[in-house]
């Protein structure tokens, strides 16, 4: 199968949050399940790429589009990138989404409409990369969601040349990409597309509502969210689309890449260590008590988190415990960034308890690993979570999460209070402070009782979170929407 995977971000080149990491192992994992899979993204500022180039293609300037070129790279994992280079459109300080000071680009539904747009031209026969035209176009999140519009688009103007089919996955339902109807004209949208049925959302235009509409296939990142975003509660505005489209939705957990998150093999940790040897665990732990100055002290828990520091992942519900987690001994280190009021909250509470709290307001990888590597437990009290990393990653370190009962957390956390035999973490009985307080009561009474404490470890150790299997619900996927595309 030809399979484009179109992205904002991809780690390690440039990574805000787990969208970076998806990027970075399911392709690649396409690619080794023996699929022609090429990622397009926009070339930032900064990206150092590795790999064999291949010959500059280039994209003329057309209506309101500038010119540009894609530049291929053969990846070393056999995914070929083909970079969108605009230097009027990507090259500049700040990240993918936002400028140097935080606030979003104010020209970002050209930036992704413009790889929105490409994107969909690879799958059809004015492909720019000549003789190579995708199956199927994989787009992730509001930045790609014109992708299976314009291809709806181009297969509504040549119906005898068929356009690749297009497969909208939702990583986060609360991040719609919502501008002002006016620049519909600008991104060719066409007139009778920009009503309810199309990209319409309470008067403005929603690009992920595009998506939404008119892909072959939906997914998203774990089998609870796609039930739960059908809800009012967690639908985000969009539960009557998605309950429409329910027999295109699929919920597939995301994997990790087993190649960056192992702890035998990790180089990012001081210490390396094994579900049959634990040891490390204690030393890679009294490391980074003393890297955040901690008191170096193994009978003191130490929670990590490692987070965007959003209400989506319940930091307020984190500082609302943390005066009797310090009361019963507990340490807390956090890395992360985000709402400046959660930012300054947890900044304070590490100054005033400088022995037991620590926060780094950075975004640091390897004080990431060191984290998942170090702390005893890992905190997740999160409000939504579509699929979440970090709870894999520290079980897959010998980290118990205590999780809060939602989206992929439920998917890949086995409670170890009901499932004494099985259990990988804590799960809490109700999404508040009550809830994170009682689950952090019982994980602190677990704890204190070593063997039952080395099962759960071990038994998250055991967990198979590769990407084997997911990637082969993907190609499912892929195929079924190509069927129903040339239906
Ligand atoms: P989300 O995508 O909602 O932010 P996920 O759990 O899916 O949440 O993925 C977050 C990813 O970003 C993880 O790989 C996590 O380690 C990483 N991450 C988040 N904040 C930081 C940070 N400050 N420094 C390093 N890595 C971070
Ligand atoms: C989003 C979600 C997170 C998910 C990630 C990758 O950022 O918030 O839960 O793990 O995408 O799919």
């Amino acid at each position: 199968m030809k399979i484009l995977f179109v992205t904002p971000e991809c780690a390690p080149y440039i990574k805000t949050g787990g969208l970076g990491d998806v990027s970075g192992a399911l392709p690649a994992t396409l690619a080794a399940l023996g699929h022609e899979v090429r990622l397009l993204m926009p070339a930032y500022s900064g990206m150092k790429v590795s790999g064999e180039v291949g010959d500059t293609v280039e994209i003329p300037a057309q209506g309101p589009w500038p010119a540009a070129q894609l530049l291929p790279v053969k990846a070393e994992n056999g995914v070929t990138l083909l970079l969108l280079a605009c230097p009027s459109l990507y090259q500049r300080a700040g990240g993918p989404y936002v400028d140097a000071t935080g606030q979003d680009h104010n020209d970002n539904a050209l930036r992704f409409g413009f790889l929105s747009r490409v994107a969909a031209a690879l799958g059809t026969a004015a492909s720019p990369c000549g003789d190579w035209k995708a199956d199927v176009v994989h787009a992730n999140d509001w930045p790609c969601g014109l992708v299976p519009l314009y291809l709806a688009q181009a297969r509504a103007l040549a119906p005898h040349e068929p356009a690749a089919a297009s497969v909208m996955t939702i990583h986060n339902l609360a991040f719609q990409g919502v501008f002002p109807m006016a620049l519909a004209d600008t991104l060719g949208i066409p007139v009778h597309w920009r009503g309810i049925d199309g990209v319409e959302f309470w008067g403005q235009l929603s690009m992920l509502k595009g998506g939404l509409q008119f892909a072959d296939a939906i997914t998203t990142v774990s089998p609870t969210y796609a039930r739960e975003i059908q809800t009012d509660e967690f639908g985000v505005g969009l539960q009557g689309v998605l309950q429409a489209r329910a027999d295109r939705l699929t919920g597939i957990l995301n994997g990790i890449d087993t190649r960056l998150w192992d702890p035998a093999k990790d180089p990012l940790i001081p210490h390396r260590y094994s579900a049959a040897d634990l040891a490390g665990k204690a030393l890679n732990k009294a490391a980074l008590q003393k890297r955040c100055g901690l008191s170096v002290d193994r009978d003191a828990m130490l929670f990590g988190i490692v987070s965007r520091l959003t209400s989506q992942k319940g930091i307020d519900l984190v500082l609302g415990v943390l005066d009797s987690m310090l009361a019963a001994g507990g340490q807390l280190v956090v890395l992360g960034q985000g709402e400046p009021a959660l930012q300054d909250a947890l900044l304070t509470a590490a100054h005033a308890h400088p022995a037991s709290v620590s926060v780094a307001s950075s975004f640091d990888e390897g004080l990431a690993h060191q984290i998942e590597a170090g702390a005893d437990c890992f905190l997740m009290p999160s409000r939504f979570e579509p699929c979440g990393l970090n709870q894999m990653y520290s079980q897959a370190y010998g980290t118990p999460p205590i999780v809060s009962a939602t989206g992929g957390l439920v998917d890949s956390v086995i409670d170890a209070t009901q499932n004494p035999l099985t259990g990988t973490g804590f799960e809490m009985r109700s999404p508040d402070l009550a809830g994170l307080e009682e689950a952090l009561d019982r994980a602190m009474s677990t704890w204190r009782n070593a063997p039952a404490w080395a099962q759960i470890q071990r038994n998250g150790m055991g967990q198979s979170f590769g990407w084997t299997e997911s990637a082969a619900r993907y190609l499912e996927v892929y195929q079924r929407a190509i069927d129903s595309s040339r239906a």
